[in-house]
């Protein structure tokens, strides 16, 4: 896919705290963007969206670049567990052979130690630049202290981490995993408002630890705060794959029947499609006799939702490639990058996915 034709709608935001700005650890130097300026991004998709900080819209030329050798990008990928995984290791991969980049990809299988070997392999081997996609929150602040110390700059990917010194990275590219546990939630409400009585909630919880799993649980319990007729009675963490949520939800359905939830929100679709199978096994129908509500968006949860199956989809991206490709290009060109980029994402429910199943490229 030719990076100037796929323009990704994206929105970007400066975050405070954890993503406060820092500097970048090698030279030439690219500061986090100082004040709104509003610019249009092209990268994968094809949307604009007016932002409110910079990244230049010109992928830079080879004369902008240090020197004429191709880039050299050494990515860890956290794992290959759910569909949107597989689709954002594709769009990494077509996107840095579409920008003339040099990819070492190397897959953790969801270990966070084998990340850290990889990032190690990645200075060793003196890659221009680092991307991490990381499994886990914590735990990253020795590797990227040793990435720092070799001049070696670093970009994360999907999930941000925590990390007391935000100096040891240059920009986090990802989702708003907060604001997709509030859409879900949303939904939710308006979906009942008619219900009467006690709503039980199952919660089927991504990788324990993950960014995602905490951030989405964190934004559906907030939203849901106060209203009491809504509790999550079952959560479990089912790993974001379809196999662990096709377990979950058994285990769930093979309690006593009053105890079955009302509504599910899984973390990611890989899971609710797992569930929906255990669903209907247990003699259920899924959609109907219990809600479903799911986050990312891959086809297979579209298909789901025009046979009635799940309920609503929130929209996670993963087409991040040209976006980090770009970002690559900016930092070894030494321009100024915002601390966090989030792409815009949507909500899709059962009205709209026969119309928008066309459009799933994942
Ligand atoms: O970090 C993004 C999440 O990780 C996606 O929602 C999920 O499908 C993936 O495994």
């Amino acid at each position: 896919m030719k990076l100037a034709k796929c323009l990704i709608c994206l929105l970007i935001v400066l975050l405070s705290g954890c993503f406060d700005s820092g500097e970048r650890n090698a030279e030439p130097a690219a500061k986090p963007a100082e004040g709104p300026v509003n610019t249009n991004i092209t990268v994968n998709t094809n949307t604009t969206v007016n932002t409110n900080t910079t990244l230049n819209t010109n992928t830079p030329s080879s004369a902008d670049l240090p020197s004429a050798k191709p880039l050299v990008l050494g990515f860890s990928q956290l794992g290959s567990e759910s569909t949107w995984r597989e689709a954002n290791t594709e769009s990494i991969q077509s996107a840095a052979q579409e920008a003339g980049i040099t990819l070492i990809i190397k897959n953790a299988e969801q270990s966070q130690h084998k990340q850290i070997e990889a990032i190690r392999s990645f200075i060793e081997s003196k890659v221009d630049i680092i991307a991490v996609a990381p499994v886990v929150q914590t735990g990253w602040d020795e590797i990227l202290e040793e990435a720092k110390q070799a001049g070696i700059p670093v970009i994360i990917l999907d999930r941000s981490i925590a990390v007391k010194d935000p100096s040891l990275y240059v920009t986090c590219i990802g989702s708003d995993f907060f604001e997709e546990g509030v859409k879900a939630a949303k939904y939710m409400l308006d979906k009942m408002r008619r219900q009467s009585g006690l709503i039980k909630i199952a919660e089927l919880q991504g990788t324990i630890g993950s960014t995602p799993s905490i951030d989405r649980g964190r934004g559906f319990r907030d939203t849901i705060q106060g209203r009491n007729q809504f509790q999550i009675t079952l959560t479990e963490p089912a790993d974001f794959t379809k196999e662990g949520g096709y377990k979950v939800m058994q285990e769930f359905l093979s309690l006593p029947e009053s105890e079955w939830p009302d509504v599910l929100f899984s973390h990611n679709d890989d899971m609710a499609i797992g569930a929906v199978t255990a669903i209907e096994e247990a003699g259920l129908k899924p959609g109907t006799d219990i809600i479903i509500i799911s986050v990312d968006g891959t086809r297979r949860a579209f298909e789901q939702m025009i046979a009635g199956s799940i309920n609503a989809v929130v929209e996670c991206n993963p087409l991040l490639g040209p976006l980090l490709m770009q970002a690559a290009q900016e930092i070894m060109a030494g321009r100024t990058l915002p601390k966090r980029m989030v792409p815009a994402e949507d909500i899709f429910t059962q009205e709209l996915a026969a119309k928008e199943v066309g459009n799933r490229i994942y």
